[in-house]
């Protein structure tokens, strides 16, 4: 089922997501309308709480660069994850389904190692690098309550919050 995404400045998304304990068919129904509605929105990463749902769940699908689309196979759905190590330092430009129509650059560790529980509760020790590295620590953050737009310089959030109030009131 696709549900409706929290949109910024909803407070929502400053909650620090609870660790799942039960990997039953409520978890696995949760990450399918997690998949379901990132997909719809176009997506390539999505955590719980951008569905309302303030459980430590996030998933990534990244665009095969060589195909320019997503593939299910590629799809990550991670539970309770830990960033153990990270280093080096790498930009991207950013968006995320929660402050739709953003883009911005923002600065974050190039590599990661990471631990993490799939949906049966088998647990994972990752290395990431590149895009799944940025999109993994973006997605981890959504789960302690942060949005990338906190990353921004002083100035650019300024003038982001700004636009977005206009925006917001033409709707
Ligand atoms: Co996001």
């Amino acid at each position: 089922m696709i549900r409706e995404i929290v949109v910024y400045p909803d407070k929502r998304l400053k909650l620090v997501s609870k660790e799942i304990k039960e990997f039953d068919e409520k978890l696995h129904t949760l990450l399918d309308d997690m998949y379901e509605t990132m997909i719809a929105k176009n997506g390539i990463g999505l955590a719980a709480i951008q569905i309302g749902i303030d459980l430590q769940a996030l998933i990534i699908n990244l665009v095969r660069e060589d195909e320019e689309k997503q593939f299910k196979e590629d799809l990550i759905e991670v539970i309770n994850p830990k960033i153990l190590e990270m280093d080096g330092e790498t930009t991207y430009q950013e968006g995320c389904l929660s402050v739709p129509e953003y883009y911005d650059d923002v600065k974050r560790a190039e590599h990661i190692k990471v631990s993490f529980f799939d949906r049966e509760g088998k647990e994972h020790i990752k290395e990431y690098d590149g895009l799944m590295a940025i999109a993994f620590q973006h997605e981890t953050d959504h789960l302690n309550g942060h949005l990338f737009i906190e990353k921004l310089s002083f100035l650019k959030r300024k003038k982001f919050e700004k636009e977005w109030k206009k925006k917001l009131k033409k709707k």
